[in-house]
């Protein structure tokens, strides 16, 4: 081994010990089963999860499996090609189809990840005069695509402050393009984006509205079709980024869901669909199997909403002091990073998958416990997963 490599392993490894010893050191759970309300997990057996984004329980489901399955027959392992050489398979196009009527856009676009589709949206959406004005709690994603932007100005308003963000539209030359990006449900809070008033504000300044509604698809509105739904606003949105790795089906893929201009414009110039493979085929097909099963099934959305709302109060009936919000996501805020870290951890000895999550990921001294609900959760879970938090909560003082 070099010494410049020895070098750099031992400064390296120095981090890691610090990461240790500050007990932020990310380990993997192992799961032997196919992801669900219940798992096998490497080491502690049977354990039921509560932190995964398979929010509707598609990832194993019987339909999107078998549609994966018959996909790999029918197209192979992979695309083995960008979209644009010889990438392009028949159930992209039929995906794309889908997701756009789902979306109540025009036209959709896929990529391999939503990571993927903002980071291919962001930068072709800007161009030298354009300012970008973004939610200080925008998801990574969103942040390092502004970073590959070259905006003329960038406005990060305070999270969800509707005044900074008047302010930063009024603050805009005219001629200039305006680009709001919003994630649609934060993920860390588990809040909505003021999207009515968000909305209004742009067609005020005539500015371009792009939502990532990963946390939101298949999961808000009364059939799952995202937060544009929620508020009654189909339509209205003029970009919507999302995930195909949470709710629908939860294999991986991102797309971008607009007008056919910018759809067509993403497939000419976006850098992630010119210089990377491919969705795999067999991954578009069980995508598109979820979407069909979710517009079949509006009754699965009806359930994540109920037994999120009771999961919620269920966990305030015993003590504890969980986020308000409409989501999904049901964030228990607990302090100090190790002490959410000790929680989880003493829940996953109960039986009990739940990621705790502290700083740098959200400020210091606010630590979180994430409850992510599944529509798979059964009753006997939910029963199962709240004896758990009492016993843990009033182990560690926090109830
Ligand atoms: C708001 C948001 N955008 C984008 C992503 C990335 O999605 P993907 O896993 O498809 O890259 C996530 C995933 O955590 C997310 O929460």
């Amino acid at each position: 081994m070099s010494s410049a490599g020895t070098g750099l392993d031992r400064a390296i490894g120095a981090e890691l010990d610090g990461l240790r010893e500050a007990g932020t050191y990310k380990r993997a759970n192992v799961l032997r089963s196919p992801q669900g309300p219940v798992v096998e997990m490497e080491g502690r057996g049977e354990v039921l999860v509560l932190s995964s984004n398979n929010y509707l329980g598609l990832a194993d489901r019987r339909e999107v499996v078998e549609a994966g399955i018959d996909g790999l027959r029918r197209y192979g392992a992979g695309t083995a090609s960008v979209r644009f050489i010889c990438g392009t398979f028949e159930p992209h196009l039929e995906l794309e189809r889908e997701l756009a009527d789902f979306s109540g856009t025009e036209a959709a676009l896929t990529y391999v990840s939503c990571w993927n589709a903002n980071e291919a949206a962001i930068p072709s959406l800007t161009d030298e005069s354009t300012v970008i004005l973004s939610d200080a709690l925008n998801h990574a994603s969103i942040i390092d695509a502004i970073r590959l932007s070259k905006p003329a100005r960038k406005v990060i308003y305070s999270h969800s402050s509707m005044d900074e963000l008047r302010a930063g539209l009024e603050s805009c030359e005219p001629g200039q393009r305006k680009l709001v990006i919003t994630d649609g449900v934060f993920s860390m809070e588990g809040d909505l984006a003021r999207l009515p008033d968000i909305v209004e504000l742009a067609r005020e300044h005539e500015a371009v509205v792009l939502v990532d509604d990963s946390h939101g698809t298949g999961v808000m509105g009364k059939t799952g079709r995202g937060v544009a739904e929620h508020f009654g606003l189909l339509g209205d949105v003029d970009v919507i980024t999302s995930t195909l790795g949470k709710a629908l089906g939860g294999a991986a893929g991102g797309y971008v869901a607009a007008s056919e201009e910018v759809c067509d414009m993403l497939f000419q110039r976006s850098r992630p669909h010119l210089f990377s493979n491919a969705l795999p085929p067999t991954v578009a097909c069980s995508a598109l199997e979820a979407v069909r099963v979710l517009r079949r099934e509006p009754q699965l959305v009806e359930r994540l909403h109920a037994i999120t709302a009771s999961f919620r109060s269920r966990l305030r009936e015993r003590g504890f002091a969980p986020l308000d919000g409409e989501g999904a996501i049901i964030p228990i805020i607990v302090g100090e990073t190790a002490f959410a870290i000790r929680f989880s951890q003493r829940l996953l000895e109960e039986g009990v998958f739940v990621t705790g999550f502290g700083f740098p990921v959200v400020p210091e001294g606010t630590a979180r416990i994430r409850v992510q609900m599944s529509a798979a959760l059964e009753d006997e879970h939910l029963d199962r997963a709240l004896d758990a938090f009492e016993r843990v909560g009033r182990e560690l003082g926090l109830i």
